[in-house]
């Protein structure tokens, strides 16, 4: 297995662009399963989970092509199977987006129930709630999930949990349904207002993505468009973040800070100075250490939780104590094990870290458990006194576009140690 090979102290200056997002992506890619015609999807990030998909996408007959310009044009308008299987939904959860297109588009679909993951039990059950109330008939058989429908049919739905895929599963079925679906207590992340404006470039009736309430008149059919994938605030947040923790001063291009507007209110009150204009964002951290910053993670326009392995980092080192509440998943603090390997005074208690700062971080062997925990100990190896090892790095392979080449360019000093 690779590995990575950090010499920490050194300082990130300089500038990025942001890669396009992962989990504006993902859906995406399954919406096209939608469309009659081709689907052109541009600025796609080159990472692990969008393999994954295409190979799920290609295992049900689906058409892709890269040209030149690494522009993908994907023909699903007429698979040959409507099956998801384990081996593939094993290593990327997010494989279940692609049963409200089937069903809607298919009238059947027969998707492996994801498993639990490192950071969670992450049922499904919200999904599959909301797709029964649409019309479908849905049986749990020999670890999957089985759905059929003649026909889906517009109707209210009430999440009974927010849930970010749940409310994309549910947003690309309602397209082929028959008459208006109403969808509340819905999730209202950015990647939602994302996928809602590439449904409607397709031909889609959606309204009010990104708000409480979401309306979907349904159409009979989607048309082919071209679409370029946003950018990543969890990669720009990430590589701030990094800026704050190596006292650096980095300008991140291509990426709108109004979604980032809890994480940057953060970084601010920690001692970073910010400036922004539409489309970048520039972080200088001048003072040596951090204050520490109390954070309580919740679904947009709250805290994501995808920041809080990074914020741990950035807590660890500053001047005095401050308290991390995870509320999004139930076992998001796998990474604390192995900061405290680094010199991390971190304490956890249920869903509450209580961070002590600590003088000095020290380099160690460690590993990595899920991509954000991944990102939090390079994080810790930048900032930290001597070498550190990250093992298990396919995690992070699976979500940051060439990590230690954006690092590197900023100023890092990494290396990928081959299996
Ligand atoms: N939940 C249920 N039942 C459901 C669905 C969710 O109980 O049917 C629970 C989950 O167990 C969790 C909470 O609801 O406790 C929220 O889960 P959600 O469904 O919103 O998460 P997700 O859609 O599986 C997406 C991102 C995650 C991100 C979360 C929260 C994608 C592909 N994944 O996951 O991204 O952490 O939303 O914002 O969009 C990552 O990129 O590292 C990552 C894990």
């Amino acid at each position: 297995m690779e590995k990575l090979l950090i010499k920490g102290g050194n300082s990130l200056h300089g500038t990025i662009n942001c890669s396009g997002a992962k989990n504006a992506a993902l859906p995406m890619i399954a919406a096209t399963i939608l469309c009659n015609e081709k689907i052109t999807l541009k600025n796609l990030p080159y990472l692990q989970d969008i393999t994954t998909m295409f190979e799920l996408l290609g295992s049900m007959g689906a058409n892709i092509l890269l040209d030149e310009n690494m522009n993908f044009t994907i023909s699903s308008n007429e698979l040959l199977d409507t099956e998801a299987r384990y081996e593939l939904v094993k290593t990327m959860r997010a494989s279940i987006l692609v049963l409200g297109p089937l069903v809607a588009k298919y009238g059947k679909a027969r998707i492996a129930l994801p498993g639990g993951c490192a950071i969670g039990s992450r049922p499904v059950n919200f999904h599959l709630d909301a797709l029964e109330q649409l019309g479908a008939k849905i049986e749990l058989k020999n670890g999957y999930i089985e759905a059929s429908a003649k026909e889906l049919i517009g109707t209210s739905i009430k999440f009974d949990g927010i849930t970010v895929t749940g409310t994309e599963n549910i947003m690309m079925a309602a397209c082929l349904a028959k008459g208006t679906t109403s969808l509340t207590n819905v999730a209202k992340e950015p990647e939602i207002e994302d996928l809602a404006e590439f449904l409607n470039e397709m031909g889609a009736k959606i309204k009010g993505a990104g708000t409480d309430k979401i309306i979907i008149e349904g159409v009979s059919e989607l048309k082919g468009t071209t679409f370029s994938i946003p950018a990543d605030r969890i990669e720009a947040a990430t590589y701030l973040a990094a800026a704050t923790v190596t006292q650096g001063n980095i300008c991140i291009k291509g990426i709108n800070p109004k979604r980032l507007k809890k994480v940057l209110d953060k970084l601010e009150e920690s001692g970073a100075e910010i400036s922004c204009d539409e489309n970048s964002i520039s972080l200088s951290m001048s003072k040596q250490k951090p204050k520490p910053v109390d954070i309580t993670t919740a679904p947009f326009p709250e805290f994501p939780t995808d920041m809080q392995a990074q914020f741990s980092v950035i807590n660890a080192i500053a001047d005095g104590t401050s308290n991390i509440y995870e509320t999004v998943f139930e076992n998001r603090f796998m990474h604390i094990q192995e900061l405290n390997r680094m010199g991390c005074d971190i304490e956890v208690n249920g869903n509450q870290a209580i961070v002590k700062g600590v003088k000095n971080l020290y380099g160690a062997e460690v590993m990595a458990t899920d991509l954000r925990a991944s990102a939090s100990l390079i994080l810790a190896g930048l900032c930290a006194e001597g070498q550190t090892i990250v093992d298990r790095i396919y995690h992070i392979d699976r979500g940051y576009e060439r990590i230690e080449e954006k690092l590197n360019y900023l100023g890092a000093d990494i290396i990928r140690l081959p299996s």
